[in-house]
């Protein structure tokens, strides 16, 4: 109650509660009574550590538990207040506390800046969006949670469980990469977890499993919403416990591995239409990492385009009006189909330069206007030039959208046909297809 006017709170009962919350949305800070029912507060600050979480926790404790409380900073509580508290010193402390992470944060963001971090492993990227996904990954990837990487399709996903994997201290061990989605459901227990001899027809030799393969280093479950219902209760069980046996085995074993896992399905749309089990969810989305789809960070198309061709054709060029083609498209299949339009073009095109027609049509057509502007950008054209040509790209199109009839048109953009008619003579616009 006392720090509603401060902002958002949400309260969690208990332990489990707590870490549901933190899945959802990333607190700025955290209170925590250390004695609750069940797990006690001790136990949830190694959570949060396993999690990567900043946010700072403020240790409430009675005066008889102090020593609890000096554990708790040891465990990397920020700060503790000890019961009874003035209500007020309680607010200064929160505040405090905000503040030094907005401080940090901004220190963070400014270092980026200025480093012009352009790239983490063999992620680019410069918007704002993709460096916040960098500190993500640096963050999380000491950690052990499991990670779920959400997004849709090549927007980077796998990319970046191997930068998760590579700045971990497992970096040295196996990355072991499973798709889900590509093995057929009657193999794909065994491909996780392996089989003895002769547990089906065609197991003809032992096999051990990509959990095993992958001990001492992470597991990368692919396309995890692709997976049935029986082995979600193995995988499960598989998480809890960390171990599990081979198909037609009895004896468990045992494997160190840290899991990554990614989908471009809405997992929670899944677990509420009964596809995927509720309680697998909560075990694989400990840690949630989203990636923006290409559309919505359009500053990093550019980077990315140069870095496609220094590697698929490091002496060629784009030209002003290509580059504005690829900044006005929408990207519906993001990453993957900005690397495939640049190789494509580069097929295409002839001399050094790659220009508008050597891309993919649908592209090449997209973003008339944003290749416009960049070509005056670039002064190429006149600013009378560019305004005619932005003039007569959209009449074509409203004309053409009304069969090339005036009347019609004039009234659907709400000028008089006279208007358009003058327009039309000045702009030289006649029907032509
Ligand atoms: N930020 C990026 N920087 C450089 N290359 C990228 C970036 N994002 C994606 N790519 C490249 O785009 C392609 C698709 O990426 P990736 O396979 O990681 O996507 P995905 O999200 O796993 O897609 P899908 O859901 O279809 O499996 C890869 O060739 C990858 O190298
Ligand atoms: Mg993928």
């Amino acid at each position: 109650m006392l720090l509603k006017s401060e902002g958002d709170v949400t309260v969690a009962g208990n332990v489990d509660e707590a870490l549901r919350e933190v899945a959802l949305s990333t607190p700025d800070v955290v209170l925590l009574d250390l004695v609750m029912p069940g797990r006690s507060g001790l136990e949830l600050l190694q959570e949060f550590a396993d999690r990567g979480l900043r946010a700072p926790i403020i240790v409430l404790t009675a005066t008889n538990t102090v020593s609890a409380a000096v554990e708790a900073m040891k465990r990397g509580a920020a700060d503790f207040v000890t019961k009874p508290f003035e209500l007020e010193a309680l607010k200064l402390k929160v505040r405090d506390k905000l503040e030094k992470r907005e401080l940090e944060d901004e220190v963070e963001r400014l270092r980026d800046e200025i480093e012009e971090r352009q790239q983490l492993g063999a992620i680019v990227g410069r918007s704002e969006a993709m460096r916040d996904v960098f500190r993500t990954i640096e963050r999380i990837a000491k950690a052990e949670a499991t990670v779920l990487v959400t997004g849709e399709s090549g927007t980077g996903k796998e990319l970046v469980a191997r930068a998760i994997h590579d700045h971990s201290p497992r970096a040295e061990k196996p990355f072991i990469a499973v798709n889900c989605g590509a093995i057929p459901s009657e193999l794909i227990e065994s491909e996780l977890f392996g089989h003895e001899k002769g547990a089906f027809t065609g197991a003809s030799e032992r096999r051990a499993g990509r959990f095993e393969a992958a001990d001492g280093g992470t597991l990368f479950l692919d396309e995890i919403g692709e997976l049935g219902q029986a082995v979600q209760v193995k995988l499960l069980r598989a998480l809890q416990e960390r171990t599990f046996e081979r198909v037609g085995s009895s004896q468990s074993i045992t494997v160190d591995v840290r899991i990554v896992t990614a989908t471009n399905r809405d997992l929670a749309e899944e677990v509420k239409n009964g596809n995927f089990r509720e309680d697998l969810y909560y075990r694989v989305a400990v840690v949630p990492l989203s990636l923006p789809p290409l559309r919505d960070r359009r500053e990093d198309i550019r980077l990315l385009a140069q870095h496609f061709l220094e590697r698929l054709g490091p002496d060629r060029k784009l030209t002003p009006a290509a580059l504005g083609s690829l900044e006005g498209y929408g990207w519906p299949g993001n990453v993957r189909e900005l690397e495939n339009a640049i190789e494509y073009s580069l097929a295409m095109a002839e001399g050094e330069t790659i220009d508008r027609e050597d891309l993919p049509p649908a592209i090449g057509h997209s973003g008339q206007a944003e290749a416009l502007r960049e070509q005056w950008r670039q002064g190429e054209r006149g600013f009378e030039e560019t305004v005619n040509r932005f003039e007569t790209d959209i009449l074509r199109e409203a004309l053409a959208a009304n069969g090339w009839n005036q009347t019609k048109t004039a009234s659907a953009i709400g000028i008089t046909r006279r208007v358009l008619k003058l327009k039309m003579d000045k702009l030289g616009i006649e029907e032509s297809g």
